[in-house]
Parts: structure tokens; sequence; C-alpha cells
């Protein structure tokens, strides 16, 4: 299991545990933690997983690809250099401990 912590825009802090390999946006769903929607399932056809990685954890979740660059123009909240599908984050061991802030604009 790979443990993930959610902050919500208001501060609400939710950590979960997430099966290694799955994404961070199904760990969400899987665990009723708000904020985060996933209405395409992880195709890349939404940018309702929009997330933002933590400062501590840009390099260990690596740069977004040209897909979800072009997918966050869609994106309701502000894009920052640190956002990211959350579909597209794949819950690898050495994520456990992950630390990812949602959008205000998701809810
Ligand atoms: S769930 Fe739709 S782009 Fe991530």
């Amino acid at each position: 299991m790979v443990k993930v912590t959610y902050i919500a825009a208001d501060g609400t802090t939710t950590t979960v545990e997430g099966e290694a390999f799955s994404n961070v946006m199904q760990t969400a769903l899987d665990n009723d933690v708000a904020g985060i929607v996933g209405e395409c399932g992880g195709s890349m056809m939404c940018a309702t997983c929009h997330c933002y990685v933590d400062e501590a954890w840009q390099g260990k979740t690596g740069a977004r690809n040209d897909g979800e660059d072009d997918m966050l123009d869609c994106a309701a909240g502000e894009v920052k250099p640190n956002s990211r599908l959350s579909c597209q984050i794949t819950l690898t061991p050495d994520l456990d401990g992950l630390v990812v802030h949602l959008p205000e604009a998701q809810y």
C-alpha cells in the first residue's frame, strides 16, 4: 500500500492508503476524498482530477506529459507549475507519503 495525503483548499487534510500501481485519482475515489472528480475514469479527457503536487514531491512524481498539458488547459482551477492530472500519477512504492493539494474550483 502507498500512503497519499490530500490537502483541500480549505486546509482539510485526508490521508489514505492506495494500492501500489493504482493512481492518485483512483485512490481518492476509492476513499471518498472530496475534491477529485475523475469524470473520465482516468483516460485523460476531463481535467476534473487536477491537483497540485506538493513542492517536496515534485522531483519524485516527475514532469507532466504533453497530453496532460493540453488537458490542463481545460481545468477549472488555476494551472500552476506543479499542476498534474492525478490520474496520470502512478502510485509507485517510492511515492509512499505523497502529498497533493486540491484546487478550490474543482468542488
Ligand atoms: S480523470 Fe479525467 S483527466 Fe484524469
